[in-house]
């Protein structure tokens, strides 16, 4: 399976969620390749760090993602990739190379509207590849016990994508790189980050 994390905006938790579900497939005993598609390489510091057999690669061109992921597919149980912010030639790659494209964002109808240009690419795609990849949408950094307003529902309805559990704003997913580790490894203070998370996974590599 080959999961992409997208999305035109920046820091809406592409990373975060990318090297948690890659930690969480190597946990699985999947064999899983990381490809780090963004230049600024934050996920690979982390990978890295998490000493977990979990194969790095850095592509920053979208020529590298066609060729090298059709050939790391023949070798991996699992392909996780984390993209870059923005509606890049790379970004527009993974929506073509991807079977699940998920589209992390914030939890307020201003980030929602951001999203249409993403979601039109991530249809593009589809129409070009007879549905393929399949695309959801991951509302992070919601308040504690937050919900999503009526009004926000309205908006994702509008959009025609899933949307999946959502992630709380929580400190101990925003001190995980810092501790290289994962939320699940983090001890008693992280366990409501460590449910959220994993129920969000299930739900992304269900199936
Ligand atoms: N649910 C959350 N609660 C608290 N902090 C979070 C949460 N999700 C992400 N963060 C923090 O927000 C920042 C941005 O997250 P992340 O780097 O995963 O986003 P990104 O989409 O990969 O960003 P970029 O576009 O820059 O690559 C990071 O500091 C991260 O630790
Ligand atoms: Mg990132």
């Amino acid at each position: 399976m080959i999961y992409g994390l997208t999305n035109s905006k920046g820091g809406v938790g592409k990373t975060t969620i990318a090297v948690h579900l890659a930690a969480w497939l190597a946990k699985k005993k999947r064999r899983v390749v990381f490809i780090d598609a963004d230049p600024q390489q934050s996920a690979s510091t982390w990978i890295k760090e998490l000493g977990l057999p979990i194969e790095l690669h850095q592509l920053a061109t979208p020529e590298e993602i066609f060729q090298r992921v059709t050939k790391l597919k023949t070798v991996a149980h699992d392909i996780v990739i984390d993209g870059p912010a923005g509606l890049s030639t790379t970004t527009r790659a993974i929506m073509l190379k991807a079977d699940r494209v998920f589209l992390p964002c914030g939890p307020s109808i201003l980030d929602l509207r951001a999203l249409t240009k993403a979601v039109a690419l991530l249809k593009e795609a589809q129409k070009a590849r007879k549905g393929k990849p399949t695309g959801a949408l991951i509302p992070n950094r919601l308040q504690k016990r937050g919900r999503l307003s009526g009004e926000v529902l309205r908006a994702v309805e509008k959009i025609g994508v899933p949307i999946l559990p959502t992630l709380s704003l929580r400190q101990p997913f925003a001190d995980a790189a810092g501790q290289a580790s994962v939320v699940w490894k983090m001890g008693i203070l992280s366990r409501a980050a460590a449910y959220e998370m994993e129920d969000l996974l299930e739900e992304m590599t269900r199936g």
